[in-house]
């Protein structure tokens, strides 16, 4: 079990973050819905600001100043990234827009040369549609068939029926880290290990675990992992892959056009080197910057400190909600394999009403299927509302949120 130790000085982080100080609907911001995006902290912004007031320039072009500078300090920001997941090299990690962008360039880039008619897809039910759509149009295309490895009824994976379904030998096994509706934070170490010894490919969904928990894709081995900045403190439209680099090098390019070439004759082109190959035309500079800025910034609180303070945020919103009746929560109890989401419906509230009440009291949560929609099938429910916890979140913001379902729950009477 984790310890719940005060890790985080939380009142100075909260002094970085600019908008936290704004009001809504005339009440402090309490903003709880980190897994849909983070807020950003001023230095990230500054960031953004100083670029494009400093040394706006196009990047691997130039020879000038400016575009020497803006060279440099998109190349140190991927070195940044790739030293804050222990990626053996900063080529392996390829800037994209974002999570889906990343599972997208693996669909085609891998999946088009590499999967083939008959071929099984192994996935599980609590994926995110952006690890579930680009498999399903995949196999599609090539002919495989999809298995999704089921959830247990306390919302963890089913080990057993996903060491069954590893039998088929599939060529691909796509998974997420950390859901974002249940919390359930899978054991990726294991999973890509019993994966890679059936043979197969191994992607990784990190959205939900990147940002919240240390991260070392050598430890967990696995072959390709997607993330995105805007959900760690960093720019909107701007995320990674981390690719193994004899799989990147056997790939065939994402998109193309500049940049991503050695040479272009009339008759055809040579692919310049990863992570290049895979960046075709000129790549979101400013971002990919300010993600650099933002993985500094949380590797200076520590990110076994963040998980520490979602653990202790968790352990303490566990503890007031258990006492409201009527009060139905999803997910995995076991703090040790929980992320800092928390997945609720309120007797027969609409998830929607629920946010909407909430957000009267200046709390922001999100609502509905949360993008997983087969699995509030198998929940056999429309949606939850969910609170999902960051660094700058207090146990102040705990009592205000549990005091607006209160208020939610005497409006319905229920
Ligand atoms: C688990 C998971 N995967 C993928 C995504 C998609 O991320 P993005 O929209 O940044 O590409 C999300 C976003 O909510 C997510 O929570």
């Amino acid at each position: 079990m984790l310890e719940s130790t005060k890790t985080v000085d939380v009142e100075r982080v909260k002094n970085d973050f600019p908008i936290l100080n704004r009001k809504v609907n005339g009440k402090r911001l309490v903003y709880l819905d980190n897994a849909a995006t983070t807020q950003k902290p001023k230095v990230v912004i500054d960031a953004l600001v100083d670029y494009y007031s400093r040394y706006n320039a196009n990047v691997h072009r130039g020879v000038h100043q400016l575009s020497i500078e803006a060279t440099e300090t998109y190349e140190n920001s991927r070195k940044k990234v790739a030293k804050f997941i222990n990626s053996p090299s900063a080529q392996e990690v390829i800037f994209t827009r974002g999570t889906t962008e990343s599972i997208n360039l693996v669909k085609f880039a891998w999946g088009s040369k590499f999967v083939k008619q008959g071929d099984v897809i192994l996935l599980t039910l609590m994926e995110h549609h952006s690890n579930m759509v680009p498999w399903q149009l995949l196999a599609k295309e090539k002919g495989a068939r999809i298995e999704y490895a089921p959830v247990t009824t306390d919302g963890r994976l089913d080990m057993a029926e996903f060491e069954r379904l590893l039998g088929l030998s599939p060529s691909l096994v796509a998974f997420t880290h950390c859901s974002n509706v249940l919390g359930t934070i899978n054991d990726a170490e294991r999973i890509c290990s019993m994966a890679k010894s059936a043979g197969a490919t191994t992607v990784v969904d990190a959205a939900q675990s990147v940002p919240h928990m240390p991260v070392d894709v050598q430890k967990m081995g696995c072959d390709f992992l997607a993330f995105s900045g805007h959900k760690m403190l960093g720019p909107t439209g701007i995320g990674a892959l981390f690719g193994k680099k004899e799989l990147l090098n056997s790939m065939d390019p994402f998109q193309s056009g500049g940049d991503m070439i050695k040479e272009v004759h009339l008759d055809g082109a040579k692919w310049n080197d990863v992570p290049y190959k895979f960046e075709a035309g000129t790549t979101n500079i400013a971002d990919a910057i300010g993600l650099g800025v933002a993985v500094e910034y949380l590797s200076s609180i520590g990110m076994e400190n963040v998980r520490r303070h979602e653990v202790e945020l968790l352990r303490y919103a566990f503890e007031k909600l258990s006492r409201i009746p009527n009060i139905k929560l999803y997910g995995p109890m076991d703090l040790d394999m929980r992320g800092g989401v928390i997945s609720f419906n309120l007797a027969d509230i609409h998830p929607h009403d629920m946010a909407s009440i909430l957000d009267e009291e200046g709390v922001a949560i999100r609502s509905g299927h949360h993008c997983a929609q087969p699995l509030m099938e198998h929940l056999d429910i429309p949606g939850t509302s969910r609170a999902s916890f960051y660094v700058y979140n207090t146990t102040s913001d705990i009592d205000v949120f549990i005091g607006a379902l209160l208020k939610a729950k005497s409006v319905f009477s229920v």
